[in-house]
């Protein structure tokens, strides 16, 4: 067999590298703990990328990625700038599932990085004292933005659903925690009000479900009441993974 020459090995490394960050990686995975600690690696991609010994787990979730590859299951797909797939640790036990990318989140790709993103950032380090990249996995009931914001249609939740359930299948998390009603609903098969069935637990494909409000619903209704009421749904959901 001949050797690739050296520009061909970069670029296959750059398309890699690129593959790994669509599906929500910061850090490379590999099979074994190759390396005692993480290395960091400038990337030929914008943002630093660090090596991190792992498991199947980031293998199966890239796989899922390239499953999902340049979709155009639903229509959805004719307005997107990005999919946007997920971001965090696919080791994570705790797993976020929101609505749908925003305009923020079709730009860049990634999901909850703008106000409602940094809300739960907020969330996740300040009330719970965990780190958004390391321990948790995050993203949403459908992976192309709605436009205007719409809520996902029937169709666009059936056509990604499947993704979904095979992106936690891949990360086997402890806990799942669904944003909002949308997402609620579209996990349980029904119509949830949220506000009342807040802060309990139900089961989604063998993983264990609470369900809480949506960050973007917080900020519009920044009640003493509802911050309460996120923070105690946080601290049944560090209970159960033991922190
Ligand atoms: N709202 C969501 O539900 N998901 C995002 O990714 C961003 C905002």
């Amino acid at each position: 067999m001949q050797t690739p020459d050296r520009n061909t090995l970069l670029r296959e490394l750059k398309n890699y590298l690129l593959l790994l960050k669509e599906a929500g990686y910061s850090e490379i995975p590999c099979e074994t703990e190759l390396f005692t600690k993480t290395v960091p690696l400038e990337s030929t991609i914008s943002s630093p990328v660090k090596i991190m010994a792992t498991s199947k787990k980031a293998t199966q979730l890239v796989q899922v990625r390239e499953e999902l590859g340049d979709c155009t299951r639903c229509k959805l797909s004719q307005g997107r700038k990005n999919i946007v797939f997920g971001s965090g640790n696919p080791q994570a036990d705790l797993v976020f599932v929101g609505e749908g990318p925003g305009a923020d989140e079709d730009e860049q790709g990634l999901p909850f990085v703008g106000r409602a993103g940094k809300k739960l950032t907020e969330i996740i380090e300040k009330g719970m004292n965990l780190d958004r990249e390391k321990d948790t996995y995050i993203c949403n009931i459908v992976k192309c933005r709605p436009p205007g914001n719409r809520d996902p249609e029937k169709e666009e939740i059936i056509a990604c659903n499947p993704f979904l359930v095979e992106q936690l299948k891949a990360i086997k998390p402890k806990v799942v925690v669904a944003l909002g009603k949308p997402a609620a609903s579209t996990l349980l098969g029904r119509n949830v009000p949220i506000t009342k069935e807040r802060g309990t637990w139900h089961e989604y494909e063998g993983f264990k479900l609470m369900l809480t409000l949506h960050p973007a619903y917080l900020l519009r209704a920044y009640t003493i009441e509802n911050r309460k009421a996120v923070h105690d749904d946080m601290k049944k959901v560090l209970k159960e993974l033991g922190k």
